[in-house]
């Protein structure tokens, strides 16, 4: 097993060399400018920060919260020698806002010379920008570490750069959501939209209707005190909160223990079945009762706007009550969509008095609103460009829901911009004010929710941030794996909870097959995972199978797939790539044999045999199919046709998990069977 250790240590530097082709900076996202210079600045002992200009508290409590994440990161704990000249000098022109704008100034300058380092900026919201990106720039070096010489000029690309955390599926304690916030901050991230009320969970205290946790939540919800206490730590790290409520639709919650708000008659569970239930759009009794009930949040929540979902508001209430379809037609209304844009226009007024700016989903766009509520995309890009179109600010979505289990290349490569957007004028392009990655809470927990979060949120945020011709896919994929690393030394677990849960569904076993068995599968892809799932999802069973445990998306496939692809491309003659691709293909051939014992073990691993075997025999065909190249010898059709049909098989998803060496592995066999002799 040590050998079998030390081949795989081996093979993981060889293959992250070949990825880092460009010696580069390792800061996500990028910033708008940068200048290399020459030499470094040491980070020693001796580090020191000075702060001149404006000072605010959360200037302070930020510098002290900078420094100690650069002690973890180094391991260094500081001791600065009094009288000596600062390591770092701060100057900020202004203080921030009590309560974060929208587009409040968050640029900044950092100077890194040998001698000394100097972060300046108009505010003290870009000082916090700008020490997050000193702090992705102090690397390892063969002296010590250091932050390289380089001049940076930086600011945002848009002012609105969120990430939605759903905590109504599955509860999110406050812990975790700090956690995630430290994460957000330090890829300069700006909007936390918590979506705190869905059909399975109301999560906010309300002293107005204490009912709505009483009986809509399973008793996991957060108190007033700590809906402030998470909104004042996102604020010291330059984030808004926005809540979000979603209504008409996705209320189920609302109904236990306010069930005349609801467009039937019940009775009402969070577990669900039947139609989805919907707010009575119609009855005055359901305003009066908003009314209250935002006057009540909108002082818990101090942020400007104010989410009220919108989104997926399934008719089928509407249709079915009698009353409701009299008071369509009686008010001159063509449809469901009427009735939903006559709400919202009534949930607007609500929103204005208390001095709230509305946000919803696509569906609530409508020119009966006015111009300035803001239309979030989900459903696709040109809803974000028929908003703009419409003089309608937007937010896109669509493309950055993390939950659908992509690659980061394929959020990366979608641009608010791009598609339908390119075509907007400069005016209609000033209205798209950014977007946010969504974290939908069906298929995770508090333990493994950072895993699926990060680190494809660090390309979400460049993709926000940084200039729109920052695009180069292998550059992302080295400056993300650098920074994840820097995300579990704020606390982040979303690379150390897999290794618990692989040691929970091992017992006391060696985990290293389990684990090379991981590091080629991926979760089913999109809303798979909600088709095999037979019947409701039940949002209290345990999730701690091999789906829930492994990444969204496995380096060693796309490294192998590279590997097979310089080696096609070098027409068969790579030898070092072959030396690398044979040990990969020897180390899966050889694994099943060691993983099986363990399979049959553990009732939480029985279903991934099938899985093992298939790796077990992608490895075996590639070897084979090496030993026809390197013969220069076409493999026999008979051969080809068999290896083939285990290729199928061993591409059909099997424990919900996708293994994802299928392609580079056919394409060596292809390859066997078409050369000429
Ligand atoms: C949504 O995903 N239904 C906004």
């Amino acid at each position: 097993m040590r050998n079998l250790l030390i081949v795989l240590a081996f093979l993981s530097s060889a293959l992250f060399a070949v990825a880092q082709s460009q010696p580069q900076l390792n800061l996500m996202p990028m910033p708008a400018n940068v200048q290399p210079g020459t030499g470094q600045l040491p980070i020693t002992q001796s580090f020191s920060v000075a702060v001149t200009g404006s000072h605010d508290a959360s200037l302070d409590s930020e510098v002290q919260r900078f420094v100690a994440q650069l002690s973890r990161q180094t391991g260094i704990p500081f001791r600065p020698k009094s009288g000596a000249a600062p390591t770092l000098q701060i100057h900020a022109d202004h203080g921030r806002q009590a309560v974060q704008k929208l587009g409040e100034d968050e640029s900044y300058e950092l100077t890194i010379a040998d001698s000394g380092a100097n972060l300046t900026a108009p505010t003290s919201l870009g000082i916090l920008r700008g020490l997050q990106t000193f702090l992705q720039l102090v690397e390892i070096a063969p002296t010590g570490f250091a932050a390289p010489a380089v001049t940076i000029k930086d600011q945002p690309r848009f002012p609105w750069r969120g990430t939605l955390i759903d905590v109504s599926r599955h509860f999110i304690p406050i812990d975790v959501l700090k956690r995630n916030l430290d994460g957000m901050a330090a890829v300069k991230l700006n909007v936390l939209h918590w979506h705190l009320s869905d059909d399975q969970g109301f999560r906010v205290e309300s002293k107005v209707f204490p009912k709505l946790t009483g009986m809509g939540s399973d008793g996991m919800f957060y108190t007033q005190g700590e809906i402030r206490d998470v909104i004042a730590y996102a604020h010291d790290r330059g984030i808004r909160v926005i809540p979000e409520f979603d209504i008409p639709g996705h209320s189920r919650s609302w109904f236990l223990g306010y069930p005349d708000l609801s467009s039937g008659s019940g009775p009402y569970t969070l577990e669900g079945g039947g139609i989805d239930p919907i707010i009575d759009a119609t009855r005055e009794s359901t305003y009066k009762f908003l009314e209250k009930f935002i006057a009540e949040m909108a002082k818990l929540f101090p942020d400007a706007y104010f989410h009220i979902g919108g989104d997926e508001v399934d008719g089928k209430q509407w249709d079915a009550n009698p009353q409701i379809q009299t008071f369509i037609h009686a008010h001159g209304m063509k449809n469901n969509q009427d009735l939903q844009a006559y709400f919202n226009q009534r949930l607007q007024k609500i929103l204005a008095k208390n001095h709230k700016t509305m946000v919803g989903w696509d569906e609530i766009l409508h020119p009966d609103l006015p111009k300035t509520i803001i239309v979030q995309s989900w459903r696709g890009q040109q809803s974000l460009a028929a908003a703009a179109k419409q003089g309608y600010s937007g937010l896109l979505s669509f493309g950055y829901y993390l939950d659908l289990m992509w690659p980061a290349a394929r959020h990366y490569a979608i641009d608010p911009m791009s598609d339908a957007a390119a075509t907007l004028t400069p005016e209609e392009k000033r209205l798209v004010l950014g977007g946010e990655s969504c974290q939908w809470a069906e298929w995770l927990t508090p333990e493994n929710i950072d895993s699926h979060i990060w680190p494809r949120n660090a390309v979400v945020a460049e993709r926000l941030w940084s200039p729109q011709q920052v695009t180069d896919v292998a550059s992302m994929y080295t400056r993300m794996n650098a920074v994840s690393l820097d995300l579990e030394f704020l606390g982040l677990t979303h690379r150390s909870a897999r290794m618990h849960m692989l040691h929970r569904m091992a017992g006391n076993a060696d985990i290293t097959p389990l684990r090379l068995l991981a590091d080629v599968v991926e979760p089913v892809k999109d809303y798979n995972r909600w088709s095999d799932a037979k019947g409701p999802i039940d949002f209290h069973a345990p999730l701690t199978r091999m789906i829930d445990a492994v990444y969204p998306e496995s380096d060693t496939a796309r490294h192998f797939s590279d590997l097979v692809k310089t080696y096609v491309q070098s027409g068969y003659k790579d030898q070092a790539a072959e030396a690398q691709i044979r040990m990969w293909l020897a180390s899966w051939r050889d694994n099943d044999a060691r993983l099986h014992p363990l399979l049959d073990q553990t009732f939480l691993l029985q279903e991934d045999a099938p899985v093992s075997q298939d790796l077990s025999a992608l490895g075996a065909a590639g070897l084979q199919a090496l030993d026809y190249l390197d013969k220069a010898q076409p493999a026999p059709d008979s051969w080809k046709t068999q290896q083939l049909a285990l290729i199928e098989q061993a591409k059909k998803p099997k424990a919900d998990l996708l293994l994802m060496v299928v392609a580079p592995v056919q394409q060596l066999v292809e390859a066997s069977a078409a050369q000429h002799n």
